[in-house]
């Protein structure tokens, strides 16, 4: 079969010259997570916000952390540790239990109907029988079921037919696998244990059990896997026949041990964002030849497969959803307000079985963080559809976020169809640095503190180190306007000097790189955007020095 990858055009193309839409190409900066949940919350205030805000009725998610792995990939993030002695294992699952337990009494959560269980980690398959099954019915007798999609997360080396078996038994219906990659070589270096003929027979066995909604998970952009090993990886992946097939770009975070190797110089990643744009665009082609469905920037199943985390997502964009966090770090969204659990699994035991909830951490969202949070869910799903955002806020889309869209567009990110916005090819590929178009001043202004502090949860990206004091002067209103503010970006740039001496180096590396990548024409947006925006606030400030800008305006 002839390559693809020498055929997909970049779009933006790596020749010197052409304008690339951003310097540097963010992978997957919080997502889900924005506005990311830091300002800290007692149980007793948690329960009050249980028992007293939401009112309707709605749908939800269930979600169990397992927070144990049998081996240790060099590039996750996930809390987790190495699969401890049976007797942490079982205290652990009773503090799961009794914080369902606590959980399910609450009327926030008596009024959901849960339509979507999810059993993830860590590694779920390696919770022992006795404790899935009680877990299990605990969920059956207290929670509202709705017919829920039933997802296990599992490792190749747990997921054997007679866990498979025990699990569809107990209500079970679909299982995820991470892959990540075939090439041996790759799958060494990221301390990938089982070989590609365990996958094979991993799923050969899920399928015997009586479970065929199979979802795998690849990695691309890992460091030296060329495009023709993703390419390679991509139809390996189709042969198994999955239903579904996530695609993750590969991060970088910081702590993990694959961070460690970069920064040792061990391993290299290549900050070029030519190929990695080149790797989606494969990933795209690939899967679309060989009968896949794109359901979001990430997510691709075979017709008539339903996915209900992928209609989770849109729901929780239009706050039509509520997602249940139960385990250690678990992540929820209630009523429109995320929640983090506590991270360290002995605090986390301690906190529960003496009776209080696991959340920590929140954020009360402004309405116009809600929209923002709208706009970054919407590039998921390649669409900004402004009738949607005026049913939701009673605002119109336009207004609100006319600088980004006039820009996306004559970058050519997105085109109009009918009364919609919808990401081109090249939108596509850049989805998920666009977001960070839409990440509010005071919210990264709450992202540089609490970094300064330590109190982030989830590491940053070697990038998001990097660009966050840039993507940070895409609000000098707020900045410059305020000595408080500009004083947290200046400590968050010695902090960053602090902890890492070379980073105006690599810094000005990047840019040079950049530079002789593409061209000055690479660097052009980030000084339009500045200097639209000082513009933009000198005229504000002729105009009326007293007013509030930005976020205060909605
Ligand atoms: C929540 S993890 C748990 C998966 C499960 N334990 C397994 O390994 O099969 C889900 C997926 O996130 C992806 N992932 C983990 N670390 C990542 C990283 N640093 N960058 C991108 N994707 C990552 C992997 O594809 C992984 O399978
Ligand atoms: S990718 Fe999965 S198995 Fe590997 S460390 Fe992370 S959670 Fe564990």
């Amino acid at each position: 079969m002839a390559s693809l990858v020498a055929s997909v055009d970049h779009g933006v193309s790596s020749q010197r010259g052409r304008a690339l839409p951003y310097a540097i190409r963010l992978a997957n900066p919080g997502k889900h997570l924005y506005p990311p949940p830091l300002t800290e919350l007692t149980s007793a205030e948690f329960e009050t916000f249980l028992c007293t805000r939401p009112s309707v009725d709605r749908s939800g998610q269930l979600y169990l952390h397992v927070p144990f792995c049998e081996t240790i990939c060099s590039f996750c993030p996930i809390h987790k540790s190495k699969v401890p002695s049976a007797g942490v294992v079982d205290e652990y699952v009773r503090a799961l239990v009794d914080e369902l337990a606590a959980l399910s009494g609450t009327p926030a959560v008596r009024r959901i109907r849960f339509d979507n269980v999810y059993f993830g980690g860590g590694t779920a398959s390696l919770l022992p029988n006795r404790a899935f099954a009680a877990l299990m019915e605990l969920i059956q007798d207290r929670f509202t079921l709705d017919a829920p999609q039933c997802t296990l997360e599992g490792h190749v080396h747990s997921l054997t037919e007679e866990k498979v078996r025990l699990a569809r038994s107990l209500g079970v219906n679909r299982i995820s696998l991470g892959v990540q990659t075939f090439e041996p070589r790759l799958r060494g270096l990221l301390n990938l244990t089982p070989s590609e003929g365990d996958i094979r027979r991993c799923l050969d066995a899920i399928r015997r059990a009586g479970i065929d909604d199979i979802n795998l998970d690849l990695m691309c952009n890992l460091p030296g896997q060329s495009p023709e090993v993703w390419e390679r990886d991509l139809r390996a992946a189709v042969a198994l026949d999955p239903s579904g097939l996530d695609l993750y770009e590969a991060v970088v975070v910081d702590g993990t041990p694959l961070a460690k190797q970069v920064a040792s110089g061990h391993v290299t990643i290549d900050s070029n964002p030519a190929p990695q744009v080149a790797t989606y665009l494969v990933g795209e082609a690939i899967l679309t030849d060989a009968g896949f469905e794109q359901r979001n920037l990430f997510v691709w199943n075979r017709p008539g497969i339903e996915n209900r985390l992928v209609g989770t997502q849109g729901a929780l964009r239009d706050g039509t959803v509520d997602v249940v966090g139960a385990g250690l770090s678990a992540y929820s969204v209630i009523d429109g307000h995320p929640f983090l659990a506590e991270p360290n699994r002995q605090r986390y035991v301690r906190r529960v079985r003496s009776g209080r909830f696991a959340a920590r951490w929140h954020h009360e969202c402004t309405k116009r963080e809600r929209m923002e949070r709208f706009m970054i869910m919407s590039l998921e799903e390649f669409t900004f559809s402004p009738a949607a955002f005026a049913c939701a806020f009673g605002r119109g889309m336009e207004d609100i976020f006319h600088d980004q869209l006039r820009s996306f567009h004559r970058r050519g990110l997105i085109e109009r169809r009918g009364a919609d916005y919808v990401l081109t090819r090249l939108g596509r590929a850049w989805a998920t640095t666009m977001a960070v178009e839409f990440f509010g001043a005071s919210v990264l202004e709450e992202m540089l503190r609490e970094r300064v502090r330590g109190a982030v949860q989830v590491g940053l990206t070697r990038e998001e180190a990097i660009d966050l004091p840039i993507f940070a002067l895409f609000h000098p209103a707020e900045l410059l306007g305020s000595a408080h503010r500009f004083g947290v970006l200046v400590d968050y740039v010695r902090f960053l000097w602090r902890t890492d001496r070379t980073w105006p180096v690599t810094v000005l590396r990047e840019l040079r790189r950049a530079v002789a990548r593409a061209g000055l024409p690479a660097l052009r947006w980030y000084a339009n955007t500045i200097a639209r925006h000082v513009l933009a606030w000198l005229a504000w400030r002729t105009r009326s020095p007293r007013a509030d800008a930005g976020e205060e305006v909605v």
